[in-house]
């Protein structure tokens, strides 16, 4: 396995990616859009990785852009083939985006997790009332920011409602030394 930069050349990697990206996010609910936000991550000031087995199937993307001058770096999106989850490539993935985003002098890793069904103790709650003492008593099984948290990520705010009523996405960032 390896992971490589996409690139307009890679028509095939691309389309893969955007059928990846469909079949994977509620957001992207056609192949068109999920085409036109590969297409978008091709841009020369931007990060857009994919991870490919021996075969030539890709297993993964993940996508960033900077902001703040170049100081921090939005992670988005990350998405692993369902039948390959679980087995360290996330992980690997986002150590390659960090790498990536030191070499261009990026200091911070952001990221927004949303939960739209119900997998954290977030959901359907008045996030106003108490933001820090939500932000402390996180609790999830297996919402994505539990993958985040074991690789050093930390919550750094939330956005009440940013998914609907009581569906908040969660902001994650890192420093990257
Ligand atoms: C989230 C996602 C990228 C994780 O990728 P993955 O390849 O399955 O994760 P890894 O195998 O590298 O996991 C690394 C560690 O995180 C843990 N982990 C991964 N997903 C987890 C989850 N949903 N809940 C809790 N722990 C999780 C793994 O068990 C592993 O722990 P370990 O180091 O103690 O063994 C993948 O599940 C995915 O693509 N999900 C759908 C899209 C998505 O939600 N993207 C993120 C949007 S913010």
């Amino acid at each position: 396995m390896k992971i490589v930069d996409l690139t307009r050349e890679d028509r095939d990697w691309t389309h893969q990616t955007a059928s990846l990206l469909q079949e994977s996010f509620e957001a992207w609910s056609t192949y068109e859009m999920a085409r036109d936000e590969v297409i978008d991550s091709l841009q020369e000031e931007r990060i857009s990785r994919v991870l490919l087995s021996h075969e030539g199937e890709v297993i993964g993307w993940i996508g960033g852009q900077s902001q703040y001058g170049g100081n921090v770096w939005e992670l988005h999106p990350l998405v692993i083939r369902e039948a390959h989850r679980r087995k360290g490539h996330g992980k690997r993935l986002v150590l390659d985006f960090e790498k990536q985003v030191a070499q261009r002098g990026g200091v911070t890793i952001m990221l927004g997790s949303d939960d739209e069904h119900n997998q954290t103790n977030l959901s359907n709650r008045n996030i106003y009332t108490d933001v820090p003492a939500f932000i402390k008593e996180f609790r999830s099984e297996d919402h994505p920011a539990n993958f985040y948290f074991k690789l050093g990520y930390v919550i750094v705010g939330i956005i009440p409602d940013a998914n609907g009523m009581g569906k908040p996405d969660i902001l994650m960032a890192k420093r990257v030394e």
